[in-house]
């Protein structure tokens, strides 16, 4: 079978970061007979420029019939108070998609602990899934000159799906604990939230459920990291405090995700299009080269070559190559290089 990758680069540094994910791509297929063919689509700023609209009905359809689809990242300050934006094409794919669970893991390095702006970063070891498709991002959006509100709702059906997808995860790793973040004492979704999830909780008794408001959350990730191995939450928090927690790693740029959902599966580093830095080629590209590891595991079941692109990585930060935000001076070419050598 040959698999269908749609790949979306988007804006800023997306380009330069798809370009050494599908390098690496190219380098590990034929050591695992991966069979695949690439079609790149327009996205985001770059779809608006060509089309005005981020989300081109071709591309829509490109990513629903495609077996998996990578994404960069997209955004450009130029749309900054423009009414059609880049991200609107990002949330609306997620919804077409009905991607409602964003898995988001944190591993730190050995070679990037020192980086991390915490003194102890032993035994740090979660993932966070987010949901993707529901909460204050789809409300109902108003502006006007002198009032605006944004609508948070969810429903039970949203809020049960991505805990039993929450659980199912905690039940594959070791610790089997979930960590459930609301805002219960002020927001009546999150009220709805806890009470679904001890509900759903009823169903996996081997997993330990705990719930913790968001703020203290905040908290607790940068004084104690290692209490967290599940954390699910909605999707404003999950935005904001997988944000906070990839910088426990030491920088934002190794951070990879995947979407998963009712449609095709979607994954994309955790960062933006960092448009300080585009076009520089100083971009960390392992957000992207691990995004594509994630996706060999999750939609094509193949653990070695996620394996061999993930130890490819960890062996190239080992022997201390490190991109501008790691504090070297290695190019995303340079990077990439080094891990295709290490494969
Ligand atoms: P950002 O994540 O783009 O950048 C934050 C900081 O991290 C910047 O200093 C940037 O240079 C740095 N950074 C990010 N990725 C890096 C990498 N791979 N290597 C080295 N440094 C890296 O966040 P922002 O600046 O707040 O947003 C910029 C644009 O990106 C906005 O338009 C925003 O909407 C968009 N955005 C898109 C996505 C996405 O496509 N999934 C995610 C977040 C933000
Ligand atoms: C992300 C981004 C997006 C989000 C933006 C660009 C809409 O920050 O993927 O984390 O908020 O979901
Ligand atoms: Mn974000």
């Amino acid at each position: 079978m040959t698999a269908k990758i749609v790949t979306l680069s988007g804006d800023g540094i997306g380009p330069e970061i798809m370009a050494a994910g599908l390098k690496v791509l190219e380098a590990v297929a034929p050591k695992i007979n991966f069979d695949y063919e690439l079609d790149a689509e327009l996205f985001g700023g770059a779809a608006i420029d060509a089309t005005g609209n981020p989300l081109p009905d071709k591309t829509l359809e490109a990513a629903k019939n495609a077996d998996a689809i990578l994404h960069a990242a997209i955004g450009d300050p130029k749309f900054d108070g423009a009414e059609i934006r880049p991200e609107q094409g990002l949330l609306r794919i997620r919804k077409e998609l009905g991607l409602f669970a964003n898995v988001r893991p944190l591993k730190i390095y050995e070679a990037l602990k020192h980086l991390s702006p915490i003194k102890n970063v032993e035994n740090v070891d979660f993932v966070t899934i987010r949901e993707l498709t529901g909460g204050v991002y789809f409300g109902e959006h108003t502006l006007e000159a002198d009032k605006a509100q944004d609508i948070n709702d969810y429903s039970r059906a949203e809020i049960e799906r991505v805990a039993r997808f929450a659980f199912e995860t905690a039940q594959k790793r070791p610790r089997k604990k979930v960590t459930s973040v609301d805002k219960q004492n002020v927001l009546a979704t999150s009220k709805l939230w806890r009470k679904v999830v001890d509900e759903v909780a009823k169903d996996y008794p081997d997993v330990t459920l705990e719930h913790q408001l968001v703020d203290s959350c905040a908290m607790l990730l940068i004084t104690n990291p290692q209490k967290f191995d599940v954390i699910v939450t909605e999707n404003l928090f999950g935005d904001i405090l997988t944000d906070e927690a990839s910088s426990l790693a030491g920088t934002l740029g190794c951070s990879a995700s995947s979407s998963h959902g009712t449609g095709t599966a979607f994954y994309e580093p955790i960062h933006g299009s960092a448009p300080d830095i585009a076009g520089q080629s100083i971009a960390n590209p392992v957000s992207m080269i691990l995004s594509v590891a994630m996706m060999l595991r999750e939609s094509f079941d193949n653990e070695a070559g996620a394996a061999m692109i993930e130890a490819a990585v960890e062996k190239t930060l080992a022997d201390g190559i490190f991109t501008k935000d790691l504090g070297g001076d290695a190019t995303t070419q340079v990077m990439t290089k080094a891990i295709l050598t290490r494969l």
